[in-house]
């Protein structure tokens, strides 16, 4: 019975999944063509496309300037091969709010290859720290040297290399922090909710903590745009944007401003 039963389900299922594909055939034709091209890169050079934009970088950008290996990245991202930084269109939205904040701890949740991570530790005040998780080991190989290339040591920027769910709860024990003042969040989306609600639990936002979320219209995260409008714990805007290197999607960015519990 349950041979005869899948193939029922996977027949019901069909119209809809036609119905989807013609809908979208641009977006899919778009993002097969990319899978397939990178595919058929990584074949050719024997390297992953974090690696060739690691080797563009190293060829076109002056070590210990921050604003050419963000440039050197813009070029290769939007020119040759889509990765997938904030990019410069929300990056100056978040370079104002890191100005106006002037943070002192900072965390930064999903590093890749260490983009945003420049992005943020340029806009920060002399004495900021700056720890950034990333749990795949080999962008946060090429992450590591991007960082270093652009001129920012250890004492301040700390980059971690776990999963956000490991290492939130070992903030305080492990790295001794006390309070967050800013955080960005830019990884898997449906952590966004468990590590916010993690943090809050952590106690290290205080009020007048920011969390900056990319990403929350696409590819959305929806349950953590219901907690924080139910949670009544943040004043809360999204700016709108388009989705990095891309004129045509749309996205945003969600601030929030922890307001303590009420
Ligand atoms: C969109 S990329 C980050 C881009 C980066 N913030 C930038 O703008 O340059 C997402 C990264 O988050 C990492 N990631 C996803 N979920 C994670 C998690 N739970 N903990 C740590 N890293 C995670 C992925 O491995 C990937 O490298």
């Amino acid at each position: 019975i349950p041979e005869m039963v899948s193939p029922a389900i996977a027949l019901a299922f069909l119209p809809l999944l036609l119905t989807l594909i013609i809908r979208y055939r641009y977006y899919f034709v778009l993002f097969y063509r990319a899978i397939l091209v990178r595919i058929w890169k990584d074949c050719v050079t024997g390297l992953t496309r974090e690696e060739r934009a690691y080797q563009y970088i190293l060829t076109h950008a002056t070590p210990g300037d921050p604003d050419s290996i963000l440039d050197a990245f813009d070029v290769w991202c939007s020119k040759v091969e889509f990765i997938s930084n904030i990019g410069p269109k929300k990056g100056k939205i978040l370079d104002r709010l890191l100005m106006e904040q002037s943070p002192l701890t900072v965390l930064e949740l999903g590093t890749h290859c260490g983009y945003s991570t420049v992005r943020i530790a340029r806009a920060l005040p002399l004495g900021a720290r700056l720890y950034s998780v990333e749990m795949d080991q080999r962008n946060a190989a090429i992450a590591e040297k991007i960082i270093r290339l652009a001129g920012f040591d250890d004492d301040m920027v700390e980059l971690i290399v776990n999963p956000s769910d490991e290492v939130i709860p070992r903030l305080r024990s492990d790295y001794g922090l006390e309070r967050l003042d800013f955080v960005f969040m830019d990884h898997w989306k449906k952590s966004y909710c468990p590590d916010l609600q993690m943090l809050e639990g952590s106690g290290l936002l205080g009020k007048g903590s920011m969390i900056v979320a990319d990403n929350v219209l696409f590819p959305g995260a929806p349950k953590f745009l219901r907690h924080i409008r139910k949670s009544g714990l943040y004043e809360w805007k999204i700016h709108r944007a388009t989705l990095e290197y891309s004129k045509g999607i749309r996205d945003g960015m969600a601030e929030l401003v922890y307001q303590g519990i009420k």
